[in-house]
């Protein structure tokens, strides 16, 4: 049977290269693309892709059930991929209830939807949920998450997330869905949102603006290339056991304060600027409320039982990722007018 698979979000940044590698390597499934296009969502990620016969878009909120099940029939849906979310903590923290909404109800329509519709039948049917590792909580100095550590949600968007997962495998355990959940850690390359810790900075040191290092800048994060992330997702997809969860990381951990200073000198070199002048930029600012310390994701389960890596250093991804923005630059000023102006005026104007 041929897949009609159902990618929630595809218009966002993570949900974009899904799309591209899915409708690419998988020529016979149906790819059926549904986003409501907020903020985040960007039909300009997928300019690619957009003519090729085994690709649709159907615009569309998770919050609309009566919509998610015409959607279901209408493509006679086989598989989800779930990656439509709010996924930014600032604003999470600015507007706690969006999260709510979308992350957990809407959610939990889509699990309703597949449940009512492949009801007859479950087998070969996968509900693919993406989650991320902040539902683990803060870690110290050392240890790592993996697929047994305990839920610690700190943050309304990790709360969402958490709240979410949960739901996933209450669906699983209680009607026999067959779903699958992965945490990974933090996410960076092309198409990436400018709110977020490394399109931002890339784009305030192309523009000479002020870098804001939320608090002391010593907070660790483990940092991905969003390829690598969509090669775990199609791996997962097809190797992956309903019921299970899996961890996927980068094995690349950085202090905030070293990504930056990387970051700028990587920039200064492109941008044939003096050694050391973006650093001038780097302005510690109030931390971030709740701040998680360190994320640190342990992804050998996946590593052992399918091969999976990541197939980029930081450093050759980072690069990428800036001649990405440097030769982009419309994309970053369509996403950096209107309401983001005033977003980015609200988070960061009076610090
Ligand atoms: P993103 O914010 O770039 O994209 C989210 C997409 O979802 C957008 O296209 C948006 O239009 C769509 N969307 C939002 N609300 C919707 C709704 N109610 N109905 C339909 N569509 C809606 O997010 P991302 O960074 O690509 O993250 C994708 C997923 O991966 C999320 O579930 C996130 O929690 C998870 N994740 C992200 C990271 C990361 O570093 N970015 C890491 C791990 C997990
Ligand atoms: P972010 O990209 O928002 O991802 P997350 O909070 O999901 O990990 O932030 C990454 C790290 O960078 C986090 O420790 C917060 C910090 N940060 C700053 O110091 N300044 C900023 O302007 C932003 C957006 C993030």
């Amino acid at each position: 049977m041929s897949k009609k698979i159902l990618i929630t979000g595809g218009a966002g940044f993570i949900g974009s290269h899904v799309i591209r590698l899915f409708v690419n390597k998988y020529p016979d499934y149906t790819i059926v693309n549904l986003d409501a296009l907020t903020y985040a969502g960007n039909l300009e990620n997928l300019k690619d892709v957009e003519e090729k016969s085994n690709y649709r878009f159907v615009k569309a909120n998770i919050l609309d059930a009566s919509l998610l099940e015409q959607i279901f029939n209408e493509y006679q849906i086989t598989d989800v991929i779930h990656l439509a979310a709010e996924s930014h903590v600032d604003r999470s923290i600015l507007s706690p209830l969006d999260f709510v909404y979308t992350n957990i109800i809407g959610t939990v329509n889509l699990l309703n939807t597949a449940k009512k519709f492949w009801s007859g039948n479950m087998e070969g049917h996968l509900f693919y949920h993406i989650s991320t590792d902040e539902v683990f909580g803060s870690l110290g100095d050392t240890g790592f998450f993996t697929e047994t550590t305990a839920y610690d949600p700190r943050s309304p968007y990790s709360a969402s997330k958490a709240s979410s997962d949960h739901f996933v495998r209450a669906y699983h355990e209680t009607y026999h869905l067959p779903t699958i959940v992965s945490n990974c850690s933090n996410n960076y390359g092309p198409n990436h949102f400018p709110e977020k810790l490394i399109p931002l900075f890339i784009h305030n040191i192309l523009e000479k603006k002020p870098l804001p290092v939320y608090g002391d800048g010593l907070y660790t994060r483990d940092w991905l290339y969003v390829k690598d992330h969509a090669r775990a997702i199609d791996t997962i997809f097809h190797q992956g056991k309903a019921g299970e969860t899996y961890n996927i990381g980068g094995f690349n951990e950085w202090k905030n304060i070293d990504l930056v200073k990387l970051l700028c000198a990587l920039m200064d070199e492109k941008l044939g600027r003096v050694k050391g002048e973006s650093e001038q930029l780097i302005t510690y600012v109030k931390d971030r409320p709740g701040h998680d310390r360190r994320y640190a994701i342990d992804a050998s389960k996946i590593n052992k039982q399918f091969g999976w890596e990541p197939s980029v250093t930081f450093e050759e991804g980072l690069s990428e990722t800036i001649d990405w923005y440097l030769k982009n630059t419309e994309w970053l000023q369509h996403v950096t007018s209107g309401a983001y102006q005033h977003y980015y005026e609200s988070m960061y104007g009076n610090r």
